[in-house]
């Protein structure tokens, strides 16, 4: 499996973590940045990561900034992503088994390093249940498709 991830400065410490963690689950990771605690802006980060998700030549996305509010807002402007903030190990298994969420976002200043640990690992272990949420999932699309004509 390969994830990128990206941060903003609010984001870059957790993304480290991230990284480490998902390191040690055999994930290849595909960092976009940022490397510096100068300020930047989110969605530049959110643009590399979604694209790099709707292309195709990564499984999955992680996108922190200190909120991780701003991310997702930016990431699900891209076609095709499925950016899901999760806050909690249920939120993040949700986002996955219910909402096939291609990018999680998870917040530096609101999510401590312990529990976005297990939060990523729960993102990148969980599959998508389909069957009934399948159609809700192709519905999502449909909206997309017909508000971009
Ligand atoms: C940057 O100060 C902050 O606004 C950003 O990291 C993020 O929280 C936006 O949603």
């Amino acid at each position: 499996m390969k994830v990128a991830v990206g941060s903003d400065h609010g984001g870059l410490d957790l993304k480290k973590i991230v990284g480490e963690v998902l390191a040690a689950e055999g994930i290849q990771v595909i960092d976009v940045g940022t490397d510096s605690p100068d300020s930047v802006d989110y969605p530049d980060y959110a643009r590399k990561v979604a694209e790099l998700v709707r292309g195709g030549s990564v499984d999955l996305g992680i996108l922190i900034c200190g909120t991780g509010i701003g991310m997702s807002i930016a990431a699900n402007k891209v076609p095709g992503i499925r950016a899901a903030l999760a806050w909690d190990i249920f939120t993040a298994r949700m986002a996955r088994r219910h909402n096939n969420a291609n990018i999680l976002a998870l917040g530096g200043r609101t999510t401590g390093p312990e529990l976005a640990r297990e939060i990523v690992k729960t993102f990148v272990r969980e599959p998508f249940e389909a069957g009934r949420h399948e159609k809700r999932v192709n519905k999502i699309a449909e909206i997309e498709r017909e508000s971009h004509q």
